[in-house]
């Protein structure tokens, strides 16, 4: 089982829409995935169109009550595709996180103490800030997706994500590696978005995936109907990017897999 967490402290980049189109296109090629929404914002939730009564476990119960992936897990409508929802309750567990003395390790303790060949590959759908929720998912990750998105800034908030990860490194998990880096809403008609593609890589070199993912309304249309865009719509220039990636992202596996 690998695990995979999508971060970046910045607000709106794409985590969440990475999170969910990716763990789609990754179920369709029979991956056994499991998504966990550690955003108290619920958002990967919504997308999936799951209501409140679908929320019954969260990944609240993971971090706080000990609670077992796989009693907290509900399927999508993608086959193939499992879901740990968030609630409310998530925006109060960094502080109730604190009164464990590890604090840092609930969600890998969950995520070790699952001992089933339930899922291949684990998503980590993280919120936008590098607190003791995104810190737990990295501690228990064998690698992040970043998405970056394509703006003058984007590189300045890149290393402070970069300089986390090495504490991480460092202190909890000395194996994190950095699967890859997305460009997310890519902008033909701007210049500016190819200026800053450009410096990306100039900087970050291989890490970064050679696909980039446009700027497509239906990417944005599809969480408020309750599907993935790849559903929603799959032959939009958004689906057909993400299912790119999907592919860059599998050719990367095998070598965490030998980490693993
Ligand atoms: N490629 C895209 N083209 C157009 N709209 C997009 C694209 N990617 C994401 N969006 C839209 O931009 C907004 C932010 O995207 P998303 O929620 O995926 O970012 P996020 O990084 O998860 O945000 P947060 O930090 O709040 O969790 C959403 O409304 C989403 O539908
Ligand atoms: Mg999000």
């Amino acid at each position: 089982m690998i695990v995979i967490a999508i971060a970046n402290q910045k607000g709106g980049v794409g985590k969440t829409t990475t999170a969910i189109n990716v763990g789609t296109a990754l179920a369709a090629t029979g991956q056994r995935v499991l998504l966990l929404d550690l955003d108290p914002q619920g958002n990967a939730s919504t997308g999936f169109g799951l209501s409140r009564a679908d929320r019954e476990h969260s990944t609240y119960d993971l971090l706080v009550t000990d609670a077992n992936l796989e009693d907290v897990a509900v399927p999508t409508k993608v086959p193939g595709l499992d879901i740990v929802p968030a609630t409310q309750d998530l925006s109060g567990a960094e502080i109730e996180l604190i009164e464990f003395e590890a604090r840092t390790h609930r969600l890998d303790g969950a995520i070790s103490r699952h001992s089933g060949q339930r899922w291949d590959v684990v998503l980590i759908d993280c919120p936008p800030s590098l607190g003791l929720l995104t810190i737990n998912a990295m501690v228990a990750a064998h690698a992040l997706l970043v998405p970056l998105q394509c703006e003058f800034f984007a590189l300045e908030g890149l290393s402070q994500l970069l300089n986390t990860v090495e504490r991480i490194r460092s202190r909890f998990n000395p194996g994190l590696s950095i699967l890859g880096v997305v460009l997310t809403m890519y902008d033909r008609r701007n210049r500016l978005t190819d200026q800053v593609s450009d410096d990306v890589r100039a900087v970050l070199g291989r890490v970064v995936f050679d696909t980039v993912i446009p700027r497509n309304v239906r990417l944005s249309e599809a969480p408020s109907h309750g599907l993935p865009a790849l559903i929603y719509d799959h032959r939009c220039v958004g689906s057909q990017a993400y299912i790119a990636l999907a592919r860059e992202v599998i050719d990367r596996l095998p070598k965490l897999k030998k980490a693993a």
